[in-house]
């Protein structure tokens, strides 16, 4: 069992990780639409880690003997006005994420919930390497923003991503 409170807390994240899953879908189906399917394989792949994070949160409550529950979820963003705004969106919803790993953390240590802290120290590693690589992103993206052919270069690269 947990305190409350931490339970609360580490459900809202279980469902806010559905939420980035469900949001990068969204992005994935802008570039297949957009016949960019390298960048929407990236997307589906980058979806499919955020149900993995989510999954951890899941099994953590678990077994912690707490019972991960179910929100609803909101409809994401669907229209995007190029690729270097997806990529935005992107890094403004990973330092969402962020701080709400830190409000976490905070919050178990407040409690004094060390495997918990535990537990969240993977999250404080990958949130910095998930901010990394959209901030990458958008600086790449922007210096080719006239290149077309090395944006098709990227897109194929794109394509090898696995899970
Ligand atoms: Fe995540
Ligand atoms: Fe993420």
């Amino acid at each position: 069992m947990l305190p409350a409170k931490l339970t609360l807390a580490l459900n809202d994240q279980f469902n806010n990780e559905l939420q980035a899953a469900h949001a990068y879908t969204a992005m994935a189906a802008y570039f297949s639409k957009k016949g960019y399917h390298g960048f929407a394989n990236f997307y589906l792949v980058q979806s499919q880690e955020e149900h993995q994070h989510a999954m951890k949160f899941y099994h953590y409550l678990a077994a912690m003997d707490e019972k991960p529950v179910l929100q609803a979820l909101n409809e994401p963003k669907n229209h995007f006005e190029r690729a270097l705004d997806v990529l935005e969106s992107s890094l403004a919803q990973e330092k969402d994420v962020t701080s709400n790993i830190y409000a976490l953390v905070t919050l178990a240590g407040e409690l004094q919930e060390h495997a918990t802290l535990s537990f969240l120290d993977w999250f404080i590693e990958e949130q910095t390497e998930e901010e990394k690589t959209f901030r990458d992103l958008i600086t790449r993206m922007k210096q080719i923003e006239e290149g077309g052919e090395y944006f098709l270069k990227m897109d194929d690269e794109f394509a090898e991503r696995k899970l």
